[in-house]
């Protein structure tokens, strides 16, 4: 006879259309009763529209009548929101005392190495004002929904990715919004979304310590937070502004990050620091959280960044900063 779990599991490979994550990763499951050999399924109808609805209603019919003993599928859909569904296990906000110091790139790293490591990973941009993720990734797709929610976009490796950029009309709009604005699409992020379940979600902060990281900081169970700098210039000042905000908020400070730490030159085989002497150590006892990486000036991540390739970038980076998360995540708890 056929057990509940194996009709789960049979359910493990129907894809939702459009993000391709399986109505269990997806948590549309509601209920499944067995009786008789007849099989009935309730299923979240959130973030499809009507003829997706009818692709997965004829998948699962596939896949649970193959199973042995079952002559009959009913599948049932049920209107749930978005964030009644969402199940996910830990939010970890990067953030940044100034702009373009590289934090949605760490953002972008730091989900990479959490996938590789065979996590199921999100990444959220919440940097309302240079939304610059979706880009980094490759990623063109609009996502789809319906009342109940919107679907996020998934990258090449199989990360789920929100962003203000894949909701506007043009990529290269610019957004000019008010606080409350952005602190509302925010929320909704969260609300409307449809994650899933997920093991982690990467918010990349709107940077500095003004209101807009705060909005978002509060909008959401935060876990911890990762703070990237650059040695430069009054880098002590800016990284205790930022330490010190997550401390207010009673967000714990998971990590630091220092970026563009060097540039190496192999043909010397010399590390140059361009920015001023790294600071990394230091910073990290000053925030009293370890130091997770000291990332180099690497013109290959810029052009895989700037190219939306970013997912194929490999390297001692990667390698190391994977090492310094499975640390500080494996004595954290939420
Ligand atoms: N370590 C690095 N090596 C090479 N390019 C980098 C590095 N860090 C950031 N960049 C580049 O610098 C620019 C700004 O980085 P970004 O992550 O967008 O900054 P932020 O999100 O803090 O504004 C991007 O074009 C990015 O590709
Ligand atoms: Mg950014």
């Amino acid at each position: 006879m056929t057990t509940i779990d194996e009709i789960k599991q049979s359910l493990e490979i129907v894809p939702v259309p459009g993000i391709k994550r399986s109505v269990i990763g997806l948590n549309m499951v509601r209920e499944i009763n067995v009786s008789d050999g007849k099989v009935d399924i309730l299923l979240a109808s959130t973030g499809m529209i009507t003829e997706q609805q009818d692709w997965v209603k004829s998948k699962i019919q596939e896949a649970v009548k193959n199973l042995p003993g079952i002559k009959d599928v009913v599948v049932n859909y049920s209107s749930i929101k978005a964030k009644e569904l969402n199940k996910i296990d830990r939010i970890i906000a990067v953030m940044s005392g100034k702009g373009g110091v590289g934090k949605s790139l760490v953002s972008g790293l730091i989900a990479i190495a959490l996938n590789r490591e065979g996590y199921e990973v999100g990444i959220m941009d919440a940097d309302i004002t240079g939304p610059s993720i979706p880009k980094m990734f490759g990623i063109k797709s609009r996502p789809s929904g319906n009342e109940d929610g919107i679907l996020p976009v998934l990258s090449k490796l199989g990360i789920e990715v929100m962003s203000i950029n894949l909701l506007l009309p043009s990529e290269d709009d610019a957004v000019i919004w008010r606080g409350p604005l952005i602190g509302n699409t925010i929320k909704q992020f969260g609300e409307d979304v449809l994650w899933g379940k997920l093991d982690y979600l990467i918010i990349d902060l709107p940077p500095g310590t003004a209101d807009a990281p705060i909005t978002v900081m509060q909008a959401f169970p935060i876990s911890g937070v990762i703070v990237v700098f650059t040695p430069q210039d009054l880098v002590e000042m800016i990284v205790k502004k930022a330490v010190n905000m997550a401390r207010k908020m009673e967000k714990k400070v998971l990590g630091v990050v220092e970026n563009m730490s060097y540039l190496y030159v192999p043909e010397i085989d010399k590390k140059i620091e361009i920015f001023g002497k790294s600071r990394g150590q230091e910073l990290a006892k000053v925030s009293n959280a370890p130091l997770l990486g000291q990332i180099p000036i690497d013109p290959e991540l810029a052009r895989l960044c700037d190219a939306g390739e970013i997912e194929r970038f490999d390297g001692d980076i990667l390698k190391d900063l994977s090492e310094s998360l499975r640390k500080i995540l494996l004595t954290t708890s939420n």
